[in-house]
């Protein structure tokens, strides 16, 4: 296929010829639209650092879901922000918890949209760490079972899918025999399998108050230089009993989206997350870039690399455009 006989431009000079030969389609399926939860009524904080985004009471939250929802979006993730955090991160499995309100309220009003959970504890620790803190060290093994306990009181609210997000080894298949036991052998885990420790985190650390007070999150999250290691801890969570594989930040890792769609036969889901977001919508504020086009071809990127979902902070507004 030598120029002049064979000439690309012969498929691109129209948009009905273009259309035909499209290799990737976004979708309003493919998103799932990360949101905040707090305590009390009538709470709408803006996030500064994400504009359009917002810390939501219960009451508020329904509402949001309910937009979601109507914009056709298959599935939302809920973060919650406890009153009080404390060494255990108690009020993450509280059977009254922040996140375990927010999804009951969403279940009892909202209907054919899937609510999953973050599972995590350092929205709720006072050290903001993901994991139990013994002598200064992250004890992975003790975790575990707090990793369990709050996937289960997340499951008993009604949460559709429980996603663990603190990259402790072995988490996976703790959660999946908790479910089990608990007569949950239905409800799904969606696995933050490859999530690096990345800077892309900042305006979420903002939005859900969830910095580490001492040290940082490198002896749990993974090097940004490795993606022979995306592929193994990948395949443990498949065998531990993932049903999704997520890989997180999605923009710098589009390598690790595309090498894990190729390696592993399981959903892959990827986050777009806080700082990827962010930077759009500041650039877009500036008049730097064209910020609806930006948004869309970032998240066609996303899913062109082998992404069969987009958890996405731009879900209501990409819904918006391809509804349109
Ligand atoms: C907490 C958690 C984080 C994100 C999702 N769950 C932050 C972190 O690990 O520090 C990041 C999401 C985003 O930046 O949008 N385990
Ligand atoms: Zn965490």
């Amino acid at each position: 296929m030598i120029f002049p006989d064979y000439r690309p431009r012969r498929l691109r000079q129209n948009s009905c010829f273009r259309r035909m030969i499209r290799e990737t389609k976004l979708s309003v399926d493919d998103f799932i639209l990360p949101l905040f939860a707090v305590n009390g009524k009538g709470i709408k904080n803006p996030i500064p650092s994400m504009p359009g985004h917002y810390q939501l009471s219960c009451d508020n939250l329904v509402k949001v879901v309910k937009e979601a929802k109507n914009l056709g979006i298959p599935g939302v993730i809920l973060f919650g922000l406890p009153d009080k955090k404390d060494p255990l991160g108690t009020q993450a499995y509280a059977k009254n918890g922040v996140v375990q309100k927010a999804v009951k309220a969403v279940k009892d009003k909202v209907s054919d949209i899937m609510v999953i959970t973050d599972v995590c504890l350092c929205q709720y620790t006072d050290h903001g760490h993901c994991g139990f803190v013994n002598k200064n060290k992250i004890d992975n093994d003790a975790t575990l079972d707090l990793l369990a306990k709050t996937a289960l009181s997340h499951v008993n609210a009604g949460s559709d899918m429980v996603a663990p997000s603190d990259m402790m080894d072995g988490r996976v298949a703790e959660i999946r025999q908790s479910l089990d036991e608990n007569g949950f052998s239905d409800t799904p885990v969606m696995a933050y399998s490859a999530k690096y420790c990345s800077a892309y985190y900042g305006p979420f650390r903002e939005a859900a108050d969830s910095a580490p007070v001492f040290g940082d999150r490198r002896t749990y999250q993974m090097d940004p230089a490795n993606a022979v290691e995306a592929i193994r801890e990948a395949s443990m969570d498949v065998e531990e009993g993932a049903d999704i594989i997520m890989v997180k930040p999605a923009l710098s890792y589009l390598d690790i989206i595309c090498r894990i769609r190729e390696e592993i036969d399981l959903p892959v889901a990827a986050y777009n997350v806080s700082g990827e977001y962010s930077m759009i919508k500041a650039a877009g504020k500036m008049g730097w870039i064209d910020e609806e086009q930006v948004m869309m071809e970032t998240l066609l990127s996303i899913k062109r690399a082998g992404a069969d979902m987009i958890l996405t902070y731009f879900a209501k507004e990409a819904a918006t455009v391809l509804n349109r």
